[in-house]
């Protein structure tokens, strides 16, 4: 039987246990709950500045399952329109990206321009001496558009609250990330990647944050990099290091792993793999990373990972390479996925292909690890068809001090911040130990 929407999750700090229920992953109930009470109430990413970085270009964007314009106006202006004629309903923009000054719907060829204003109808004449007013027939506007450090969010929800706020400390590590650029920049190389998978949604923040299930699951790849001669990690090094991430609740229910790594960044950490001839230009970045920001946070610019996830689905994964990573429910066993690299704006010839070739080789659908998470995750969707069992156990960790990141406090931050909001309860306690999320939740 599914408990109510409160019980969905049981969240014992004293004893230590931290479960949920299956039926989140399974209900059309749920899912409904989760559309009305978190994909048309939080800030929902949909694209990058760099991605209509000139008047006309613009993005179809998939958001939360509701097709949407990202477009950059005559006027400069970044918008947002739900992809609709106000004529008879059929989607305006049929293509996914483009430069345009006028949109046709291609049902009855209404126009619409880049800032959304009705501007041609086929036959005016026909609407004369009556009350129609073509201004008031434009595309209709996402009640909220905001973007931090190029990253733009809308929201279906007028009263929610500025996008900084509600990105509490998650903003700290786009900074880290957007940091990574020496002009501070970052863009969205062209291309992207596409995938479903017959799974839940909440899957993926879990599976995107979990160092738990690196070597059992990507046996393959770390036997393939074995193979070919290793990570490059200078061993030596690693000594007296703590190598291991650690895990932080960041407030609104979005969570970081972070992990000091021994092998190579492509933005600023050389090692042998990545060939001589780019080594001069690495460490030149490095260097100047490190003058920019101090050795503290130049050190974590160039010599950790991170996998930041923004409640509700938005994944930053910064690790062999930058990826920015989005998905959607279109029912509770499928989600469709969507990823694109991020990469400084400077940054070309073999750095940047050593980025875009992690890209594909690791987090890609057909690379060494995306092909692993989507099976791991399809197989705990069929396994709670097989019943027996009605809850998930998400303890791991729970009464440490210090979170790992193969603990599962990150999940449990997630899942704290989602059943606040399938309840109706709202939380501000989103670590393991109250006082700690306090004071991430102040910082
Ligand atoms: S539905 Fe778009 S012009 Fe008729
Ligand atoms: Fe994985």
């Amino acid at each position: 039987m599914q408990p109510d929407s409160h019980h969905l999750v049981i969240d014992d700090r004293e004893g230590g246990i931290f479960r949920v229920h299956r039926s989140a992953m399974t209900s059309e109930e749920v899912l409904e709950l989760e559309r009305e009470r978190i994909f048309a109430r939080c800030w929902l990413y949909v694209g990058h500045d760099s991605e209509i970085a000139e008047a006309g270009d613009y993005r179809r964007r998939d958001v939360a399952g509701r097709s949407i314009m990202f477009v950059r106006g005559k006027d400069g202006a970044a918008r947002a329109f739900y992809n609709t004629c106000p004529h008879r309903g059929a989607i305006v923009c049929r293509q996914d990206e483009g430069n345009a000054k006028t949109f046709q719907c291609f049902y009855h060829a209404w126009t619409f321009n880049s800032e959304g204003r009705l501007v041609g109808i086929p036959g005016k004449e026909a609407y004369e001496g009556t009350r129609f007013d073509a201004a008031e027939r434009s595309l209709k506007h996402v009640p909220r558009l905001e973007q931090y450090r190029g990253f733009w969010f809308l929201s279906f929800n007028p009263e929610v609250e500025p996008l900084e706020e509600y990105l509490a400390g998650a903003s700290e590590y786009l900074d880290i990330v957007c940091d990574q650029s020496l002009d501070g920049r970052m863009r969205i190389v062209s291309g992207s990647h596409r995938y479903s998978s017959r799974a839940n949604w909440k899957l993926l923040p879990e599976n995107s944050l979990d160092g738990y299930h690196g070597l059992p699951t990507h046996q393959t790849y770390f036997e393939y990099v074995t193979n070919v001669g290793g990570m490059g990690g200078d061993e030596s090094k690693v000594k007296g290091r703590t190598f291991g991430g650690t895990a932080k609740a960041l407030g609104n229910g979005h969570a970081v792993v972070e992990t000091w790594v021994p092998w190579g960044r492509p933005v600023a950490r050389w090692v042998p793999q990545m060939g001589e001839a780019v080594k001069p230009e690495i460490e030149a970045v490095r260097e100047r990373l490190h003058e920019l920001y101090g050795p503290e946070r130049g050190e974590r610019i160039t010599d950790y990972n991170r996998n930041l996830l923004i409640f509700p689905n938005l994944v930053v994964n910064d690790i062999l390479a930058t990826v920015v990573r989005t998905f959607h429910p279109l029912r509770p066993d499928y989600m469709e996925v969507n990823a694109w690299a991020l990469a400084p704006v400077e940054e070309e010839g073999a750095r940047l292909q050593a980025r875009l070739h992690n890209f594909l080789e690791f987090l890609g659908p057909g690379g060494f690890a995306t092909p692993d998470d989507v099976e791991a995750l399809e197989s705990c969707q069929i396994g709670y068809r097989a019943g027996g069992e009605e809850w998930n156990d998400v303890s791991r960790g729970m009464r440490r001090d210090v979170a790992t990141d193969s603990d599962e406090l990150q999940m449990r931050t997630f899942w704290r911040e989602w059943v606040a909001r399938i309840a109706g309860t709202p939380t501000s306690d989103w670590g393991d130990h109250p006082a700690a999320a306090a004071a991430t939740a102040v910082d």
